[in-house]
């Protein structure tokens, strides 16, 4: 029987102690280091791996009994982190944003294309049993075309020094789209404030134009009252809403306006349809589990990347554009290919 893969977390932080907690309770794999410079590592890991802390990455990356390793510290080290753990022959998931800058995107999705190794961005939104739901929904035809969409994702923190809102927050969203509608904007406008720490924007606000005339906006802020994770999509014959704050997390709203058939001659006006509202249930489950479980059965084989680095790289050039523009206030910014 094949043994099972020997995994690192890099980064045991906030979120990488979500890593941590899952990947420890997996009998499907051995969590074998956490690494983390920072001294308090082993206080805050001890109740879920104890004993596997080390501060340094060299010696876990030169361990060639480990097969793989999760990346989450904070986003300026992605890329180089990444890179370093693709030439040691590691496979990778690596925590959204890929990278900080589009030149490191690509050139970590260089080696990955090099290496015979699996390498994963960490867009959870695409693991989210709703979002493929909605995805399903979309393609199947009966909400008709796609006319535009709105998402939101506001709350009070957390703040970050080495990105702004829109690199933290944007590439769950940016992900998110990306993956309903299999195709990049074709440019992006943001402007944003400053708030609370110099050139650092706590809100911002984007408009992806899309060639067949759908158009998103995206409203990113970790500066505001309540938490709000929603997205609407409203399309030629129902509207649906994607609401992750609550229990019931998707909506198909009958609504729109309907147009008369020509025939009758003074009935060129469009009627209003008010229809019913579907809650379609859906069997939820913790995105970051169906992450990592992607992850192992992409390392034995058994499925194809669904967030390989590819997808990474498109929502860093979506970023890119859009962090051109914000410095532009709000100049359309085409992305780059
Ligand atoms: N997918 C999601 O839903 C989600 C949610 C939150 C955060 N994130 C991403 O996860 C990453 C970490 O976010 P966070 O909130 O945990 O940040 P954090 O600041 O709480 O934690 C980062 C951790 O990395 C450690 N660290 C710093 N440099 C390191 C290095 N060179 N090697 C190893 N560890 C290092 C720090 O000591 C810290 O413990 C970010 O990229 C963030 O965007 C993803």
């Amino acid at each position: 029987m094949a043994r099972r893969p020997r995994l690192a977390v890099i980064g045991a932080g906030a979120w990488g102690i979500n890593h941590i907690r899952v990947l420890a309770a997996s009998v499907r794999c051995e969590l074998v280091a956490v690494v983390d410079p920072d001294p308090r590592t082993p206080g805050r890991v001890a109740a879920l791996a104890p004993e596997r802390w080390t501060p340094e990455l060299a010696p876990v990356l030169a361990d060639r009994s480990i097969d793989a390793v999760v990346i989450a510290s904070p986003a300026a080290t992605h890329a180089a982190i990444a890179e370093a753990a693709l030439l040691a022959d590691k496979h990778v998931l690596i925590e959204k944003p890929l990278a900080l800058r589009l030149s490191e995107a690509r050139q970590v999705a260089a080696v990955a294309e090099r290496s015979n190794r699996v390498a994963l961005v960490g867009h959870l939104m695409l693991y989210h049993p709703a979002v493929v739901r909605l995805r399903e929904l979309v393609r199947e035809g009966s909400l008709g075309r796609v006319h535009y969409l709105h998402a939101t994702r506001a709350n009070l923190g957390q703040l970050r020094r080495d990105e702004n809102a829109l690199w933290s927050f944007g590439p769950h969203d940016l992900s998110m789209l990306d993956y309903l509608l299999d195709r990049q904007p074709v440019n992006v406008t943001a402007r944003g404030q400053c708030v609370l720490q110099a050139g650092i924007e706590d809100v911002v606000f984007l408009t992806l134009r899309y060639g067949d005339g759908a158009m998103a906006y995206v409203h990113l802020s970790w500066l505001h009252p309540r938490k709000e994770r929603r997205l609407t999509i409203v399309c030629e014959h129902k509207m649906i809403e994607f609401d992750d704050v609550s229990s019931e997390k998707l909506r198909i709203y009958d609504k729109g306006f309907d147009r008369p058939p020509p025939f009758t001659q003074f009935a060129e006006y469009l009627t209003l349809r008010n229809g019913d509202v579907h809650i379609p249930s859906v069997a939820m489950d913790e995105p970051l589990r169906l992450e990592l479980e992607h992850f192992l059965d992409c390392i034995a084989g058994t499925a194809r990347p669904r967030t390989p680095v590819s997808n990474g790289v498109r929502v860093v050039q979506v970023l890119d554009a859009a962090q051109r523009s914000l410095s532009a206030d709000g100049v359309p910014m085409v992305c780059a290919t």
